[in-house]
């Protein structure tokens, strides 16, 4: 009984210790889900959950005509916000920001979530979305993720959870659910409004920091969501600028996209150490032997390379869905000057920079110091920002240079020539550069 005791409370401790790898975590608590609840089939959304299912396919059709419980979601989605919200009112904004993992996204989205008096701030929804959608092959399949991702961001961009809650696992239960990821990064998901007293015995795998609430009750979310101003969501898992064009021209939503990217050579280091299981291979090539040119992992790190440079082209070229809706910013810039940058940004949104959003970037950053000595401010948040290139050989190196050659240089960062230009701190591999012309 003791022992029982003390390896629950050991256990306990290390899920808290490893939090900050969302990776490991979300494995343990899929674990723990699937231990804690031997597949519940409940409530009429079974169908299309267990359509979805079957190893990541969906049914080809568009949402409404996959099975009556989506037409239900839908039209529940279309009677609920129509009630509460007339096209376009208020002046109210909804900012998508996208980028791919390790590119300082989290951070970046800080800078919304902070300005939680008046915006409602979600943090990479479509986890849930990938998950079920990802293939026994390891990959997502991309069909459905180019039709179902910027439907589920619609629904949420209005409040409406509905279509999310397909894809969470366990199932919510009448809309209660302890297993919404990484729901302790947005604030708004923590408010006093949106908690609910605790449950004794419920595990709630991200809980809120600031306050102990019980599982999530996404009717109280839907509602603290109607309430804001304006609504933000980050996310890293949409692959092409392209697939989110319904959102523009949906007629109840003022969408600004904001694309944030970071050096590629910076991001493949970065990922070597934070995803060491999945970029094993990316290690061994670094330490020793050839980087064969026709590897699979070579070709998923140009792929990704293309998809970023073709959003960003789609983008700055200004086709008319997209006038005045895009933004592109390098993680870079941000990290040197962080409140000019993040002032740039919400103006863009056209939402009031506020003192709140203000004051938290000058105690996250060391842009309080830019005051006294502007200098040495900046050259210490490049040298940070430039940190990686300590930590990647050059050998690595010129393999992104050359599949990634044209997103490097789009972004106006340079390539480097040898191991010694590469670690040269008094060369900076960011050119300056202004791509938005509004
Ligand atoms: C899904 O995968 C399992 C095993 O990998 C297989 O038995 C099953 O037939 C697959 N289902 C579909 C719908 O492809
Ligand atoms: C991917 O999804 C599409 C469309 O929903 C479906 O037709 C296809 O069978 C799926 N592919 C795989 C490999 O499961
Ligand atoms: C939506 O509204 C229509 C017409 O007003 C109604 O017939 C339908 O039942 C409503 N659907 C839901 C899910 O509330
Ligand atoms: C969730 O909140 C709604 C709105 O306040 C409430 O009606 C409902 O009973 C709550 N659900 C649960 C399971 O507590």
């Amino acid at each position: 009984m003791r022992i029982k005791y003390t390896l629950s409370i050991v256990f306990f401790v290390a899920l808290v210790i490893i939090e900050k790898e969302n990776n490991i975590i979300s494995r343990v608590s899929d674990k723990l889900n699937l231990r804690q609840t031997p597949r519940t089939p409940l409530e009429p959304m079974v169908s299309s959950r267990d359509l979805l299912k079957h190893n990541g396919s969906y049914a080809a059709a568009p949402p409404g005509e996959l099975d009556p419980s989506f037409t239900l979601v839908k039209q529940h989605s279309e009677n609920h916000t129509q009630q509460h919200q007339p096209a376009g009112s208020h002046g109210r904004k909804h900012i998508l920001l996208l980028s791919t993992t390790r590119s300082g996204s989290s951070f970046i989205g800080e800078f919304f979530n902070q300005q939680s008096d008046d915006m409602f701030y979600l943090y990479e929804p479509l986890w849930h979305v990938e998950k079920m959608l990802t293939l026994d092959t390891g990959g997502v399949n991309s069909t459905a993720a180019n039709w179902v991702y910027p439907e589920v961001v619609r629904q949420l961009f209005l409040c409406d959870f509905s279509l999310l809650e397909n894809f969470i696992q366990p199932a919510p239960v009448a809309h209660v659910t302890a297993d919404l990821f990484r729901r302790s990064s947005s604030s708004s998901l923590c408010e006093k409004s949106v908690c609910s007293p605790s449950v004794k015995g419920i595990f709630e795998h991200h809980s809120c920091k600031n306050r102990r609430c019980g599982p999530l009750n996404l009717t109280l979310a839907s509602e603290s969501c109607l309430q804001k101003e304006h609504r933000a969501i980050k996310l890293v898992r949409v692959r092409q600028l392209q697939t989110m064009r319904l959102l523009a021209e949906e007629p109840r939503l003022d969408i600004r996209f904001i694309q944030l990217v970071r050096d590629p050579r910076a991001v493949l280091a970065s990922r070597m150490v934070a995803f060491a299981a999945k970029y094993k291979n990316w290690k061994e090539w670094a330490t020793g032997g050839d980087v064969p040119i026709d590897d699979i992992e070579v070709s998923k790190l140009k792929g990704n390379c293309k998809n970023i440079m073709m959003s960003a082209e789609l983008g700055l070229k200004q086709p008319t869905w997209l006038r005045r809706r895009y933004m592109l910013v390098r993680y870079e810039d941000i990290a040197r000057f962080p409140l000019q940058k993040a002032a740039e940004m919400y103006s863009f949104a056209g939402i009031p920079f506020t003192p709140q959003v203000k004051a938290w970037i000058l105690s996250n950053t060391q842009a309080s110091k830019e005051t006294s000595g502007i200098y040495s401010t900046q050259k210490k948040s490049s040298e940070q920002v430039e940190k990686w290139r300590f930590n990647i050989p050059f050998k690595i190196v010129q393999v992104v240079q050359k599949v990634c050659g044209s997103t490097l240089k789009l972004f106006g960062y340079k390539f480097v020539n040898s191991e010694e230009m590469l670690t040269d701190k008094s060369i900076s591999l960011i050119k300056d550069k202004v791509f938005n012309f509004m």
